[in-house]
C-alpha cells in the first residue's frame, strides 16, 4: 500500500485556514482520496486539552519555553496517535497548522531559537515532514479584523501587532527557504480569488503524485 501524503495549512490569525480547509477537502473527495481532518494545536483528546491550556487568556505570565514544550507534547501525542497510524494506512492527512506555526509563533513572535526548535521538531518528528504546505498570506492587520470578526480572542490573537508582523515574515522566510514544500497564496482577495490559487496548487500536485 502507497503511503498518505501529508498536507498543512499554515497562516497567521484570520487569514482563512478553517475556511479554506472545507475547500481543500471538497477537492481531495472530488479525487477519492481518503483523507484524515485534523488541526494543532490538537487532534486528540489529550493534545486537545493541551490546546485548550495553551490558547486560554490566563493571568499568570506563560514562559516561552513551558508554551513551546506544550506545543510539542501535543505534537507528539498527535503525531503517535493519529498522524503517523494514518499515513501508514495509506491515508492523506489535511492538519490546520503545524511545526512551522511553530518556528511562526514560538521563533518568530516569541523570538524562541530556530536551532532549539529543531532539536524538539527531530526528535519529535524523526524526519516527518509535510509533503505539501500552503501558506495562506495576508496583511496582518486584514486578518486580525477577520478574526476579530468571529468573536472572542485567544491568547495569541491578544498578541500586539508587531507579534504578527514576525510571524508572518517568520512563515514568508520558511517559505522562501523551501519553494518545494511551499506553496504561497495570496488570502486577499476574495474566497473565491484565493480558492481559484488553491485549486490550482492541488491541481498541479495531485498531477505530480499520479505520475
Ligand atoms: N477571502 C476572504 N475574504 C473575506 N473574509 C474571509 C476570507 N476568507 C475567510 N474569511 C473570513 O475571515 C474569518 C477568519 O477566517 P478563518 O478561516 O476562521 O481563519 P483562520 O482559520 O485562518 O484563523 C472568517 O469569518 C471567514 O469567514
Ligand atoms: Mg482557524
Amino acid at each position: 500500500m502507497s503511503s498518505g501524503r501529508f498536507i498543512t495549512l499554515e497562516g497567521t490569525e484570520g487569514v482563512g485556514k478553517s475556511t479554506n480547509l472545507r475547500f481543500i477537502e471538497s477537492v481531495l473527495q472530488q479525487h477519492q482520496i481518503d483523507y484524515q481532518l485534523t488541526r494543532e494545536p490538537g487532534g486528540t483528546p489529550l493534545a486537545e486539552e493541551v490546546r485548550e491550556l495553551l490558547l486560554a487568556n490566563r493571568d499568570e505570565v506563560v514562559a516561552d519555553d513551558a508554551e513551546l514544550l506544550l506545543v510539542f507534547a501535543a505534537r507528539a501525542q498527535h503525531l503517535e496517535s493519529v498522524i503517523r497510524p494514518a499515513l501508514a494506512q495509506g491515508r492523506w492527512v489535511l492538519c490546520d497548522r503545524f511545526t512551522d506555526a511553530t518556528f511562526a509563533y514560538q521563533g518568530g513572535g516569541r523570538g524562541l531559537s530556530k536551532e532549539m526548535i529543531g532539536s524538539l521538531e527531530s526528535m519529535v518528528q524523526r524526519g516527518l515532514q509535510p509533503d505539501l504546505t500552503i501558506l495562506l498570506d495576508l496583511p496582518v492587520e486584514i486578518g486580525l479584523a477577520r478574526a476579530r470578526m468571529r468573536g472572542e480572542l485567544d491568547r495569541f490573537e491578544n498578541e500586539q501587532m508587531d507579534f504578527f508582523v514576525q510571524v508572518r515574515d517568520a512563515y514568508l522566510e520558511r517559505a522562501a527557504a523551501d519553494p518545494q514544500r511551499f506553496a504561497v497564496i495570496d488570502a486577499s482577495g476574495t474566497l473565491e480569488q484565493v480558492q481559484a490559487q488553491i485549486a490550482s496548487v492541488l491541481e498541479h500536485y495531485l498531477q505530480e503524485q499520479a505520475q
